[in-house]
């Protein structure tokens, strides 16, 4: 069985072959047992509780990503908190830092979203899903500076950043997950991490619409079954069966998202 902990299933990419409802049969064909659908503002937030409510494999989690924060207006963390209070809602994610672009939301107020959204984890008991591009520095200080917050756990998702970066990552108590990069022959860096993080801190994700896999990098969606792909380089990079890492990923994902498993 395989899991995809983070995906994009609420855009119009899957329009073409045969909708989004049909990405998610492909996905339980090919033996995804679970897939968390993560919102990146209110409307995907809204869009991904829907899909865990259609579909037994689809569980989501609810946030505002740093670079939507342009779209924020008040009253809408009001709204991701109560999405966060459903049943299948794991986290609260995507959060975070993201530097990359120039004219992305002023570092000010992504800290201060990013914190505001790590206090409501708190405050509900759950963990959260953590992006960070180019803010490897200022990611570590906010979250060491408010680690309390962290005491459900969290994921750096998506990590692209060095081994070394890592362990004041895991010093805080959260764990990783990689996707298509983590294939990718160029991807030295990442790949030094995989091999460096104990394994069970490491999860998968397709993080699709992008970022696909190799051998079929540059396709377009990229979509859940493709985690596949993905496990078996971990494993590989693991010295791991491809049995075993999945015996490990589904043991950790248990760990970080214990309501993926409450229900029967
Ligand atoms: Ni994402």
């Amino acid at each position: 069985m395989y899991i995809d902990v983070h995906c994009h299933l609420t855009g119009e990419e899957y329009e073409a072959n045969g909708g989004v409802e049909e990405a998610i049969k492909r996905a339980e064909a090919a033996g995804v047992s679970r897939m968390i659908c993560s919102g990146f503002d209110l409307t995907s937030s809204l869009r991904a509780a829907e899909l865990a409510e259609r579909f037994e494999s689809v569980y989501f989690c609810a946030g505002f990503h740093p670079s939507e924060l342009k779209k924020y207006q008040s009253g809408d963390l009001e709204a991701i908190e109560r999405l966060c209070k459903k049943e299948k809602c794991v986290a609260v994610g995507e959060i975070g830092l993201d530097y990359h672009y120039d004219d992305n939301p002023t570092r000010e107020k992504q800290k201060e979203l990013f914190l505001r959204q790590l206090e409501l984890a708190s405050s509900l008991c759950l963990p959260v899903v953590i992006h960070s591009r180019d803010a490897a520095q200022d990611t570590a200080e906010l979250l060491e500076q408010n680690a309390e917050l962290l005491k459900f756990g969290g994921l750096m998702h998506c990590y692209s950043y060095s081994p070394e970066m890592s362990e004041r990552f895991s010093s805080l108590g959260l764990s990783f997950s990689f996707g298509g990069t983590a294939t990718f022959k160029n991807a030295k860096k990442v790949q030094e991490s995989v091999r460096q993080i104990p394994a069970p801190l490491i999860l998968s994700e397709t993080d699709c619409p992008y970022l696909t896999p190799e051998p079929f990098r540059g396709r377009f969606p990229n979509e859940p079954k493709l985690v596949k792909e993905v496990v078996k380089k971990l494993a590989e990079l693991k010295e791991k069966t491809i049995e075993e890492m999945q015996i490990q990923i589904r043991e950790n994902a248990a760990r970080l998202f214990p309501k993926l498993y409450e229900r029967r």
